[in-house]
């Protein structure tokens, strides 16, 4: 309430507004879809073709592993803009049944000196009907995810009817999917982690992929906030039912890891919501690796929680990730920072390999000097008794 009546007695805060200014971004880039030489533009300036960068997953080649988190375009009306700049993969989403407004404001808030965002509310979507009709007109062949949550209206008994209802008529339009049921941005969140109760979920959409033509991942988004136990319960869940893979993870609602950002989470207060960024990178780091190791590597991870930087990107690969995915620093930095992540990874995957290369040389070397010593010791052997013998003849 005091955020409104700030905002309307300083109509210039709104406009230096965090919520603002993310409005003018998705407007800039909805418009750019639209327009083929703005495309090009974005192309020519963001994006990097960097042959280290090429990654495959899901039986699918993908320019880049850096992607879209769910979260900036929530309708599939940014998609060309958003794979001209150089995204690997888009994921489009939350998308709910029908059309849902976030009436909370505001909806957001930056911390800026620690790279996070606290994003309240409802989520904000034109509705599965709209989504399809976004989707459909695409030019770009980039891989397009679909993000599907239970609308806020909905109850939790029918969550299974509710993701089936979305599944059902974007399965053509969707490259993969992620079932959303880590989004907690409401006091009321909705995160089952009962294996019965996502099963619940799961199955009738297993069904659903069954009696098609053409096969759609599905993906599990989890919560940065469940307990190590719950993340092995989720690896489970992936380890004996048909799911693909699992998305690790989405916000948190715990406030840790905002050391510089004391004076704007007091003007603030305990207010409820989302956070995202920069400080949630450790956890999503440990979950991705503990999921890794419970799975042994056989599922692909999409990476997702406070990539900022081309470290991060790296340290989230390293940790077992097929592909990552940013969203905080994109709001942050736009297609800049995607260019800096893409660059910076390119650089690092190929020093990695090129190590990789000098290790492998080296120990060639070494072996080879190794044989030839033993084989050098081996004729020393033969030799030395025969020289005896001739000694003793002689
Ligand atoms: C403004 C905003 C809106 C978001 N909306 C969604 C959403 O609708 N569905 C979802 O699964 N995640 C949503 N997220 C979470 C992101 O997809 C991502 O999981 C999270 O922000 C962590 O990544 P990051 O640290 O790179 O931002 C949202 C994040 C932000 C910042």
């Amino acid at each position: 309430m005091l955020d409104i009546i700030k905002y309307i007695t300083n109509p210039f805060a709104y406009l230096c507004s965090i919520e603002f200014r993310l409005r003018r971004l998705r407007r800039r880039w909805r418009t750019m879809s639209k327009i083929a030489p703005l495309r090009y533009f974005l192309r020519s300036r963001y994006a990097v073709e960097a042959t280290h960068l090429e990654c495959e997953a899901f039986g699918r080649k993908f320019s880049s592993p850096v992607g879209l988190a769910a979260g900036f375009d929530r309708n599939g009306d940014m998609i060309d803009s958003l794979a001209s700049a150089g995204f690997g993969f888009i994921e489009v989403g939350s998308i709910t049944t029908r059309e849902q407004r976030n009436t909370s404001k505001p909806s957001l808030y930056a911390l800026e000196e620690d790279r996070a965002l606290i994003y309240r509310g409802q989520t904000d979507s034109a509705g599965v009907e709209k989504v399809i009709e976004n989707i459909k007109r695409r030019h770009s062949n980039i891989m397009v995810g679909c993000n599907i949550v239970k609308g806020d209206l909905t109850p939790d008994e029918d969550a299974p009817t509710e993701y089936l209802k979305l599944f059902r008529p974007l399965y053509q339009y969707a490259d993969y999917f992620t079932i959303n049921i880590a989004y907690n941005s409401t006091a009321k969140c909705y995160t089952p982690y009962d294996k019965d109760e996502i099963n619940a979920i799961l199955t009738p959409l297993f069904e659903f992929r069954r009696g098609q033509n053409e096969y759609r991942p599905i993906l599990m988004k989890i919560s940065p906030d469940i307990t190590d136990e719950q993340v092995d319960i989720m690896t489970d869940i992936m380890l004996e039912t048909p799911l693909d893979g699992i998305v690790a993870c989405g916000g948190s609602i715990g406030r840790h890891g905002l050391e510089k950002s004391a004076s704007v989470m007091h003007s603030i207060g305990r207010t409820e919501g989302t956070m995202c960024g920069h400080p949630l990178h450790e956890r999503a780091l440990e979950v991705v690796r503990r999921i890794y190791e419970r799975s042994k590597g056989t599922y692909p991870i999409i990476g997702c929680g406070g990539i900022s930087t081309p470290d991060e990107a790296m340290a989230m690969l390293e940790a077992g990730a097929t592909l990552v995915q940013i969203c905080s620093e994109f709001i942050y930095g736009g297609g800049a920072s995607l260019r800096s992540i893409n660059m910076g990874l390119d650089e690092r995957i190929r020093a990695k390999e090129q190590q990789a290369i000098e290790a492998a040389k080296a120990k060639e070397a070494e072996e080879a000097e190794a044989k030839a010593e033993a084989e050098k010791a081996a004729e020393t052997e033969v030799t030395t008794p025969n020289d005896k013998a001739n000694e003793n003849n002689g």
